[in-house]
């Protein structure tokens, strides 16, 4: 297993549509246990391939804490069956916008279908973090944001503060 480096904002690249998984095959699972480990080093709790460079529809949560054995899930090829009229918040944060958090209201439950890590199809109910979870890494999978869903204000914020810092760390800039 190695540790991927992270696209950070404003990468293009987080803005592209990820394509469907063809084949779950031997690579497509060392892809999976290779952002596991990338999230785990972070740390983080969900992963998405798009954000180390692979526009694939496959993504990793494991909700356990740190007190707990790890739990990792992988999804691929995932998709909302059906979303709950009852609505949740949580504060989100995301390995590609490193340090910053906002409020964001979704859906508070998720019916989803996926393939499993060995390519049998699967369904879960989701609520709670988890159902925010699935929906903050599948809006990944369609080139989505979580300051998507903060006001354009806020969001326009975090982007120039990004563009700023990803400007500072340009290659040929002396920093002493
Ligand atoms: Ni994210």
């Amino acid at each position: 297993m190695s540790i991927k480096p992270l696209i950070i904002l404003p990468d293009p690249i987080l803005r592209q549509v990820s394509k469907p998984v063809e084949r779950v095959d031997g690579d497509l699972r060392k892809l999976a246990d290779d952002m596991l480990e990338t999230m785990y080093d972070a740390p983080g709790i969900g992963l998405a391939a798009i954000q180390v460079g692979e526009p694939r529809r496959l993504l990793v949560i494991d909700l356990a804490k740190e007190d707990e054995p790890p739990a990792p899930h992988v999804f691929i090829n995932p998709e909302i069956l059906e979303s709950s009229e009852q609505r949740s918040v949580y504060e989100e944060g995301c390995l590609s916008i490193p340090d910053y958090y906002a409020e964001v209201e979704r859906p508070a439950a998720v019916r989803v279908k996926y393939l499993d890590r060995d390519g049998k199809l699967q369904e879960m109910q989701a609520e709670g973090l988890m159902a925010t979870c699935l929906q903050h890494e599948i809006d990944h999978l369609n080139g989505v944001l979580f300051i998507d869903h903060i006001s354009k204000l806020k969001r326009d914020m975090v982007v120039k503060k990004f563009k700023k810092l990803a400007k500072d760390k340009a290659p040929g800039k002396m920093v002493g």
